[in-house]
């Protein structure tokens, strides 16, 4: 019996400790799927180049049949001293097969083997999470279709600012997602590269065909360089750097709705399966979901720093340090896709008290801007019209009444050519209507985005 799983050369079997901090299998079990159709396009290569016979590829592939068959039931025994999910499974293939088994890693290391591995297997969550961001962003345009007409406080620093539609303010986070489901597009591009046929990191002496491996997985090209190809894990980094961004925007997004639901703005209700109680405070509904997201998105920060630490200092070619780059990739895919996933239902279930939004928006003189280019229209400079309003805005301020209650006689004071008609724009949603350019918020532009935005989610 061998003393430990790699060879003669080794005199002492390794402790029980060291065993323990370096296997990665009881994480890296999740590769399993990809490292089997890794193998088997890995294997049909070395049968088709003759580097191997046509019966030990159908004893590869019965094998690893059976081996996918045990992992799906749950029965494949995952063993700690095999180290990874890599020797796991050949050790069990070789069980199977014998021979061909043994066969199976000719011109190939763990090190490409990795690295094409997290490569499938990100491919695929990649796939996912644009579904998921679609599901949201379609889940967004809904509430805005319904909710074009409700108007709300916009801010610039938290200080009222100018009315805006909340469907408008729903559709700038469609805008997030969609950049967001972009750029994970572009991400994707580089994590479907084939490591696979560089071996431990010069290449191989076989006559490999790497371009019918990278045919066979659906890889847009080969790595080009093998010391780059087992070494690199910028794909890892991007990704994570792009799902950082689109927690960012949860988060962002979170902010608000918890502010929102505060009795100080109550804008808005999310439904009480998202809500949790105080246990000593019988009146509370917390806004559990989007706070533990505003914290999740420190968490995925967190694995981009630490990911990108990870490389920072390490020597060409692989080095184990880059075992420690799944469980941070891993912890990313699955926080983003939970919250996505939550996120598109919670968006769903959002109650739009319009009666208060529109309330709120009347504090603060919200359409103090349309009162000056309501006094440029009649001749005025900006600046003359801009130094007029803040009169206006501190007499209504001092009679503790809106602008559109100051009387008309008043009005005509700080300018004598202000008319009847000025109180059409001091309504909000006169103020509203008139903000008509391209991507602004009047009823009409956000009625435009929608369509696009329908049609486009429902093209993909
Ligand atoms: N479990 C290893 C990893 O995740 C596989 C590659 C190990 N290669 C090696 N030569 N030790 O990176």
């Amino acid at each position: 019996k061998k003393s430990q799983a790699w060879s003669a050369l080794f005199s002492e079997p390794m402790s029980e400790l060291v065993q323990r901090y370096t296997s990665s299998v009881f994480f890296d079990k999740r590769l399993a799927q990809a490292d089997i159709e890794g193998s088997l396009a890995h294997a049909d290569m070395l049968a088709a180049q003759k580097i191997i016979s046509a019966q030990d590829l159908a004893d590869i592939q019965r094998g690893m049949a059976q081996i996918q068959g045990e992992i799906d039931a749950g029965s494949f025994e995952w063993k700690l001293a095999l180290e990874d999910v890599h020797l796991n499974i050949e050790a069990r293939l070789t069980q199977l097969v014998g021979d061909a088994g043994k066969r199976l890693h000719t011109g190939r290391s763990r090190n490409d083997q990795v690295a094409t591995d997290v490569r499938l297997w990100l491919r695929g969550e990649i796939d996912l999470i644009d579904g998921l961001l679609t599901d949201l962003q379609k889940a967004l345009v809904k509430i805005a279709s319904e909710n074009v007409d409700a108007i709300l406080p916009g801010f610039t620093h938290l200080q009222v600012a100018q009315p805006v539609s909340f469907g408008h303010h729903m559709l700038a986070y469609v805008e997030m997602f969609a950049r967001d489901a972009e750029r994970l597009g572009d991400v994707r591009r580089r994590v479907n590269r084939l490591p696979l046929g560089s071996a431990a990191l010069a290449g191989t002496t076989y006559p490999l065909d790497r371009e019918r491996v990278a045919r066979t997985l659906g890889m847009e090209g080969v790595c080009q360089n093998s010391l780059d190809a087992v070494s690199d894990r910028d794909f890892a980094i991007e990704f994570t750097a792009a799902a950082s961004l689109c927690m960012v925007h949860i988060s962002r997004f979170s902010e608000e709705l918890i502010l929102w639901m505060s009795q100080n703005f109550g804008f808005i209700q999310i439904a009480d399966r998202f809500t949790t109680g105080s246990s000593i405070m019988p009146q509370k509904k917390n806004p559990d979901v989007p706070e533990l997201a505003r914290g999740k998105t420190g968490r995925v920060v967190g694995h981009l720093m630490g990911l990108i630490t990870l490389m920072k200092g390490q020597p060409l070619a692989y080095n184990k340090d880059n075992q420690e780059d799944k469980e941070p990739l891993f912890d990313t895919v699955d926080t983003l896709k939970d919250t996505l996933r939550i996120f598109a239902e919670m968006v769903g279930g959002i109650t739009v008290k319009k009666d208060a939004m529109e309330a709120a928006a009347l504090k603060g003189y919200a359409t103090a801007t349309d009162l000056a280019d309501y006094l440029v229209k009649k001749g005025l400079p900006f600046r003359d019209a801009h130094e007029t309003v803040a009169h206006a805005v501190k007499a209504a301020i001092s009679h503790a009444c809106d602008l559109s209650e100051l009387p008309l006689s008043v009005l005509q004071g700080f300018n004598p050519g202000i008319e009847k008609d000025v109180y059409d724009v001091l309504s909000l949603r006169g103020s509203l209507n008139a903000r008509n350019t391209l991507g602004g918020t009047a009823p009409a532009q956000v009625q435009q985005q929608i369509a696009r935005h329908q049609k486009r989610l429902s093209a993909g």
